[in-house]
């Protein structure tokens, strides 16, 4: 067991991990714990790339318009004026530790993506953009100093004593053993729990861990209900659902049905180029409407070269299963993506417990709102993970004005004894993905809410990584599904086809806190 002293643990190691252990280190020792190897996060897959109002056209007020815009009338309109005004320093940040974006002419490339009304979008690789930020990222903190790095290592328990936050209980997965760590300070940076969904563009690593382990510990957790369908992963027979970037749309990509006709513009003015969650149930419209469980995404008359330079992740990926995308159209339909809701915190990254923090996609700032805007997360992360650490520095830590009305809810309780459904991981993806998934409703979601509070009550002591994830997944399920049911309105990405329409009394966000 190595507990040496460490000032900072951070649980983690995406973008949102491994930034903030660099810039921690300055100011202490830091341990990281991630419960795989250094780079599994879902960082390493982002795509489209990083949003930042740097262009000539472009404003961190324009930037601001268009976040709140997306976000559906919850957004915190003073996180956002923060993430937009830090924006370009922080982008200057990652290219001093090495990010080689890509440039045209000499200068940064800025693309398009659905929502932005400008071009602000920063990538590398073309379509590599979060594997550019990790690989760079982890090479730096595997040789700075003050890093100790424990991989394999799955946090399991936070240690709240008197309301302070003292340290972390770790599950070696390796050498099957239960570790302790102490550290004055904690800062969670486990990312989303895109694997709660039959269909996901989020790796293995994305169970929900940090909003469990936060729920647990007594942390408010906040927005749950929201979580984003990303409209294009591919839809291929026997292959993942891959993600094919918005990025591809904002290139020029148009939607098609399996008739070959385009639709988009029959459900929204804007088009392909519409809000995420628009765009995502229109495509489940048109699949209804055309019995298919599949739209097409058509790249075909953009030039060849524009398509192998600027994605060409996307065309080696769909090349390699017989796809060649310069000629055929791209099966696509959408899939879980991204949770906006997660452990509230403030905009100095401070929980509700003291010594506790949280960043990246495990966090809800406020940035977000109902609904994110593309390549908005990797730069509140970056933006974020800053101003946590800034802290330590001496910066003001104030709990934040609520910008928005709260509703404090504990988890109901339910009469199980006739549910007999066993819990399998599968069993639980498809139950989330039919009962709270893009389209929603009272009927759906208390069916589901029952069954996902019978395997609550009735979870064994986990003894191994994959039963530790599918406790936290059937406790971050709960807390989605519950979300879902009391907010009576449908709102950015949650929508319930029995309250079609947003409510004007539902501008408020719905907090979970565990109460003994
Ligand atoms: P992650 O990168 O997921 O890292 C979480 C880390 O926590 C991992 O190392 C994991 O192993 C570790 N961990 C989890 N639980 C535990 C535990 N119990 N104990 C120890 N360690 C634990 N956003 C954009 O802004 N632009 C994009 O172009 C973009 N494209 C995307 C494409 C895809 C396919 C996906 C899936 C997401 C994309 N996103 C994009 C979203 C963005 O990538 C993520 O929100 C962001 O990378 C999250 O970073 P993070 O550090 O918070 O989490
Ligand atoms: C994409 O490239 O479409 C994903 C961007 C994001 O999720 O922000």
């Amino acid at each position: 067991m190595i507990d040496e002293g460490f000032d900072f643990i951070i649980i983690g190691s995406g973008i949102a991990g491994l930034y903030t252990a660099l810039l921690a280190r300055e100011v202490g020792n830091v341990l990281i714990l991630t419960k795989g190897s250094i780079d599994e996060c879902n960082t390493k897959y982002a795509q489209g790339g990083i949003a930042a109002p740097i262009g000539r056209d472009d404003s961190p007020e324009i930037h601001f318009e268009d976040t709140i815009a997306a976000g559906a009338g919850l957004c915190d309109p003073e996180a956002v004026r923060i993430l937009v005004n830090e924006a370009s320093d922080r982008i200057a940040d990652l290219i001093e530790i090495g990010v080689p974006f890509d440039t045209q002419d000499g200068e940064v490339a800025l693309a398009r993506e659905a929502a932005h009304s400008r071009s602000r979008i920063l990538h590398a690789g073309g379509d590599a953009t979060g594997k550019q930020i990790e690989v760079t990222l982890s090479k730096a903190a595997r040789v700075a100093p003050n890093i100790t790095i424990m991989e394999h290592c799955l946090a399991t328990e936070i240690i709240v004593r008197d309301g302070i936050a003292q340290g972390v209980i770790a599950f070696d997965s390796r050498a099957g053993s239960i570790e302790e760590f102490h550290a004055p300070i904690i800062i969670l940076t486990t990312g989303g729990a895109g694997r709660l969904f039959k269909l996901t563009t989020n790796p293995d690593i994305a169970t929900g861990d940090g909003v469990a382990l936060a729920y647990r510990a007594g942390a408010e957790i906040t927005d749950m209900e929201f979580f984003q369908f990303h409209p294009t992963a591919l839809r291929l027979p026997g292959v993942p659902p891959f993600l094919i970037s918005e990025a591809v749309r904002g290139e020029g990509g148009v939607l098609r049905n399996v008739e070959g006709h385009r639709f988009m513009h029959h459900y929204t003015p804007e088009a392909d180029l519409a809000r995420r969650d628009i765009v995502a149930r229109s495509i489940v419209a048109e699949m209804r409407k055309t019995g298919s469980d599949r739209v097409f995404l058509d790249v075909t008359h953009l030039p060849r070269q524009t398509i192998t330079t600027r994605f060409p992740h996307i065309y080696r990926f769909c090349l390699k299963h017989g796809l060649d995308i310069t000629r055929g159209l791209i099966p696509v339909a959408p899939a879980a993506h991204y949770m906006m809701g997660g452990v509230k915190t403030n905009t100095r990254g401070e929980t509700n417990i003291s010594g506790l923090f949280a960043c990246g996609e495990v966090a809800c700032t406020g940035v977000h709102g109902a609904n994110r805007l593309a390549s908005n997360s990797l730069m509140e992360v970056l933006v974020f993970s800053k101003r946590i650490i800034e802290t330590f520095g001496g910066k003001e830590t104030v709990r934040d004005k609520k910008a928005v009305e709260e509703r404090h809810f504990t988890l109901r309780k339910y009469d199980t004894s006739r549910i007999t459904t066993p819990l399998r991981l599968a069993i639980l993806q498809s139950l989330m993905w039919d009962n709270a998934g893009i389209i929603r409703s009272r009927d759906k979601l208390e069916e589901a809410a029952l069954v996902l509070a019978a395997w609550y009550e009735r979870l064994q002591k986990p003894t191994d990584r994959p039963y530790y994830e599918l406790c936290n997944m059937v406790l971050v399920g709960r807390l989605l599904i519950e979300a879902a049911l009391i907010r009576e309105e449908s709102r950015g990405a949650h929508f319930r086809s029995d309250f079609p329409e947003p409510s004007s009394g539902w501008e408020k966000h719905i907090i979970f806190r565990n109460t003994p």
